[in-house]
Formats: structure tokens, C-alpha cells, sequence
């Protein structure tokens, strides 16, 4: 029988009880499949953070390579400083494994609302492809104070080691500044377009939308367009096309079924992928898989940790469901990941158990239990 080590960070304020729910799931999926998912449970997070003031160790992370992926709830607590938790946590992983790809799929099921009038499941279907380990998400950057600077200049990547040695001198001694550097490697553009294509010809898509500010942010983004120029070449089969994020922030409103893939740098992937999940209807269904497809991948909602609803037990569980599927598929598991995927389809469609922000007011567990007991039935009927 098959086994897999799964790491798992349940995190902070809602992250346990939707992680519980996934956790459930997977286990019932694994019967179905005949494979073994080994849990190990780490405590990193807020409460860890407050009480050793320790976030996630050199250490820490060696341990967690030896796992086969990484399964995350949510990190964010209102008592630690935005930023910390973060950068210590979830962008630690992401940078520590090069898991250079986010994909976030973006779909309208059946049976949910969107917020769109006259949009339905065939209209809104798309991906998207998030560069995960660039862009303004580096970190580089500093405040300058009275002449005075404080400053984080390096940046360290398994495609490259960069040092910036910036000279600040601000003329004068009252003002204020802050500066946050981006950036975007040719290697890390060229890897992010081809894994979009690659997903293009394995799911069945046409076409690449590649998002950028090219317009504006001239450096950074011509050298984007340029490195995703070199690849193309590759896949005549699929067409691309580049778009700058203010007109797709529009047209993901106005006509979303333009979309395939969307593939974007680091910080305008982020926000677009909010703006999917509404257009999904919620986004306590969105998930994300954050993953190196030689390396150690990471599975979370895109939502947050929502501190105010933490020990109610009403948040939707099924985005961490979601990527708990998305991790099965990433560990070669497909029919696990149909399994799971076809029963939030299934649930949802019948609309008998849903969370508040579907217009249910069924607990997170009972939702957890309803896609797990789908499993089951779906599993039985041999599909
Ligand atoms: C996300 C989140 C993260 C991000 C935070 C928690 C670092 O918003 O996964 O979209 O900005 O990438
Ligand atoms: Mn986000």
C-alpha cells in the first residue's frame, strides 16, 4: 500500500477547524484508494510564536523536507504585527521548498451563487498561475529616517543569490521614506510560462493570458514579457497574449469567460485570486497549491486565518478540502483528486449542507462530513 508523510500546520484562528475537516476527508478518500496518509502535526503559528518566539527554524524547515507535502490551515493573529507571522511562515516555505508555482483554480460550480448576474458555471473557469517567489514579494526594501536607513538587501533563491548595495541619502532630515524592491528573473519567468503551458496541454486549454504592469513598471515587467517571449516558441498549439492588471481587473468582472490561464507575477496574482473567489461565489471555496514539481509542495485555502470567527465552527472547510484534493493530484494520486473534487461538486449541487457565506448555516464539520460520506458513495459506485 502506498504511503504518504504529510506535514501538517492547522495555524491559527479558523485554520485548525478547517484543516480538521480536510484531514477527515483525505482519510476517507485514502480507504477508497487503498493508500495511507501518515499525518505529522506541527504547532507553528501565533500561539508557538507568543510563547518561544520562535517562527520556523533553519532547522524546522530541514525537518519538513522530509515530508512528501505540506498541508496548511492559516496563519494571522491580530496580537502579532502584520508581516510576521507571514514572512516567518508561509513565505518561509514557499521560498525555502522554490515552490515558484501558486495555482489557484477558479470556478463557478454548480449549485453556488456568484456574484455576477447572468454569469454561469461555463462562463467562469479559468486558473490562475501565480510566479510565487518573486516579484515585490522578495522582501528587499527599507525605512529611511533622518538620513538613517534600515534595510533588508538580500535575497536568497535556489535559482540565484542577489545583494543589492543601495546608497540612500534623502536631503532631508525630517521626512520619511520607505522603499520595497521586485524582482523578476528570466529563469523565474521562463519556468512560470512553461509550467503554464504545460498545464494548458494537460488540461485541455487553448490559450495563456500572461498579466503584468509592463506599461509602468518598465524594468521589471519588459523583462517578464521578454523571458515568456523565449518560450513560447515551445507550444505552438497554445495561443498567449499579454494583459496589463488594471484592464484585467475589468474584464475578470465584464466577460471572466475570456480566461483560461491567467498567469501573473506574485503580487498581482494575489490580488486577482481574491477577486476570484468572489466571482466564485465565496472565498471559503478557493484553494491553493503551492508547488515545486521536483520539490516539497504546500496545499492551504487562500483565504486567512479570520481571527472573529475562530471556535464557532461556521467557515466553509471546503477550499482546505479543495487543496487537500489538489495535494492528492500533486502526489500522483488522480483518483483521489476526482473523488474529492466530484463530491464538493456533488454537495454543493444538492445545496443540502452549506456553510453562511453559501446562505447555509450548517457547522464546518457537517459540511467535512457531507463531502466525506460523498466520497464514499462515489467510491462504491466505482467512479
Ligand atoms: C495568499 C495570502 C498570502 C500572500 C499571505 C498570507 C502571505 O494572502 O496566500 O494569498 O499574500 O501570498
Ligand atoms: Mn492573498
Amino acid at each position: 500500500m502506498k504511503k504518504y508523510k504529510i506535514a501538517v500546520i492547522p495555524g491559527d484562528g479558523i485554520g485548525p477547524e478547517v484543516i480538521q475537516e480536510g484531514v477527515k476527508v483525505l482519510d476517507t478518500v485514502s480507504e477508497v484508494i487503498g493508500i495511507t496518509l501518515e499525518w505529522e502535526y506541527f504547532p507553528f503559528g501565533a500561539e508557538y510564536y507568543l510563547t518561544t518566539r520562535k517562527l520556523l527554524s533553519e532547522e524546522d524547515l530541514k525537518t519538513l523536507e522530509s515530508f512528501d507535502a505540506i498541508y496548511l490551515g492559516a496563519v494571522g493573529d491580530p496580537r502579532i504585527k502584520p508581516g510576521i507571522l507571514e514572512k516567518g511562515i508561509v513565505l518561509a516555505i514557499r521560498f525555502y521548498f522554490d515552490q515558484y508555482i501558486n495555482l489557484r483554480p477558479i470556478k463557478l460550480l454548480p449549485g453556488v451563487r456568484g456574484i455576477l448576474k447572468n454569469k454561469t458555471s461555463e462562463d467562469i473557469d479559468f486558473v490562475i498561475i501565480r510566479e510565487n517567489t518573486e516579484d515585490f514579494y522578495i522582501g528587499i526594501g527599507g525605512q529611511v529616517k533622518h538620513r538613517k536607513t534600515k534595510e533588508e538587501l538580500e535575497v536568497v533563491r535556489q535559482l540565484y543569490k542577489v545583494k543589492f548595495d543601495l546608497d540612500v541619502d534623502i536631503s532631508s532630515d525630517t521626512t520619511e521614506l520607505a522603499y520595497q524592491i521586485g524582482i523578476i528573473s528570466k529563469e523565474g519567468a521562463k519556468r512560470t510560462a512553461k509550467y503554464s503551458f504545460e498545464y494548458a496541454l494537460r488540461d485541455n486549454r487553448s490559450k495563456v493570458t500572461f498579466v503584468d504592469k509592463a506599461n509602468v513598471l518598465t524594468h521589471i515587467y519588459s523583462l517578464w514579457r521578454k523571458s515568456i517571449e523565449e518560450v513560447v516558441a515551445e507550444y505552438p498549439s497554445i495561443s498567449y497574449e499579454f494583459e496589463f492588471a488594471d484592464a484585467m481587473a475589468m474584464h475578470l468582472v465584464r466577460a471572466p469567460e475570456r480566461y483560461q490561464i491567467i498567469t501573473a507575477p506574485n503580487l498581482f496574482g494575489d490580488i486577482l485570486s481574491d477577486l476570484g473567489g468572489a466571482l466564485m461565489g465565496s472565498l471559503g471555496l478557493v484553494p491553493g497549491g503551492n508547488i515545486n514539481p521536483e520539490g516539497v509542495s504546500m496545499f492551504e485555502p487562500i483565504h486567512g486565518s479570520a481571527p472573529k470567527y475562530k471556535g464557532k465552527f461556521i467557515v466553509n472547510p471546503i477550499a482546505t478540502i479543495w487543496a487537500g484534493a489538489l495535494m492528492l493530484r500533486e502526489l500522483g494520486e488522480e483518483r483521489g483528486y476526482k473523488l474529492v473534487l466530484n463530491a464538493i461538486v456533488e454537495v454543493l449541487k444538492e445545496g443540502k449542507v452549506k456553510t453562511y457565506d453559501l446562505g447555509g448555516n450548517n457547522k464546518t464539520y457537517e459540511v467535512g462530513d457531507e463531502i466525506a460520506r460523498k466520497v464514499k458513495e462515489l467510491g462504491l459506485d466505482g467512479s
